[in-house]
């Protein structure tokens, strides 16, 4: 496994590997690996000659500077997890190399997707995620992105940032991994206590009931349902609940057999925020 911590000599290794006709996956993380990274890694693995992966604690997405300090860094154990993984080159650049001109976020236009859930509550998070992910893509240059569909919105932001550049990229949306209990993996389940981590399988137990509500019951009362459940926790403090198209992210107000619908949740367990999302019709 190569790793690289500047731009030039990455993008040059890439595009030789392209010029022999190599196929390029392409896995950007904040590092704190787990499972799931690793998921996507080898997912990129199984469909391209040649995986990269980006490890980067972006500051300009966090909109809480205390989230961005206490943010795992565990650089050595992501390095020997990616190489067990299947990873080819590792691009591991500094924040001056990333942002010379000190730390800017671009401003993207995405109409309504960034406005709701988690815009709502994190102004400015995902023009630093467009920022990263556009000059991720220039450097690195793949043929195609993998995301975990944990991070929902964020997947359809990029999906819609590729759209509007016009990028020949695939972005691919891979499935969420998740703890025996439920609880879908994250960097940040390292900072749950025990108890915090086991009341926050409840979000997982309130989307699978949502699962199986949907579409015989109304959408009001499914929400409700999820509410509850999260509620009942002394331990968990819901932020939102929001049954949305996956595509527009607009609220469904009805449910239907055909029409599609994906569960979002974001909840806070003590310090720790938590998001996770469930996919009801399929
Ligand atoms: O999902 C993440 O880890 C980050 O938001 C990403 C896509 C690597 C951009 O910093």
């Amino acid at each position: 496994m190569v790793i690289f911590n500047k731009i030039n000599p990455v993008s040059e290794w890439v595009a030789n590997q392209k010029k022999e006709g190599k196929s390029i996956g392409f896995v950007p993380t904040m590092g704190a690996l787990h499972q799931g990274h690793l998921a996507l890694v080898e997912q990129a693995g199984r469909e391209n000659d040649l995986v990269v992966c980006s490890i980067f604690v972006n500051p300009i997405q966090f909109n809480n500077k205390e989230d961005l300090k206490k943010y795992p860094r565990t650089i050595e154990s992501d390095l020997q997890k990616l190489d067990g993984a299947g990873c080819d080159v590792v691009f591991n650049p500094g924040t001056e190399e990333m942002y010379p001109a000190g730390h800017q976020s671009k401003t993207y236009d995405f109409g309504r997707l960034d406005k709701v859930m988690e815009g709502r509550f994190r102004p400015g998070h995902f023009n630093g995620v467009a920022t990263v992910v556009k000059k991720l893509f220039d450097i690195v240059q793949p043929h195609r992105a993998y995301f975990g569909q944990k991070d929902f919105q964020q997947l359809q932001i990029v999906r819609s940032l590729v759209r509007k550049e016009k990028l020949d990229i695939q972005v691919i949306g891979c499935p969420t991994i998740r703890e025996a209990g439920g609880l879908a993996l994250s960097s940040r389940n390292t900072r749950l206590t025990e108890s915090q981590r086991r009341e926050a399988s409840r979000i997982y137990q309130a989307l699978e009931k949502a699962r199986e509500m949907y579409p015989e019951f109304p959408v009001d009362q499914i929400k409700q349902q999820i509410i509850e459940v999260i509620d009942a926790s002394t331990e968990l403090e819901l932020e939102y609940a929001e049954i949305v198209h996956p595509d527009t992210l607009l609220p469904v107000t009805r449910a239907g057999r055909n029409t599609s619908a994906v569960a979002c949740v974001a909840a806070h367990a003590g310090k720790v925020r938590l998001i996770d999302n469930m996919y009801l019709n399929s």
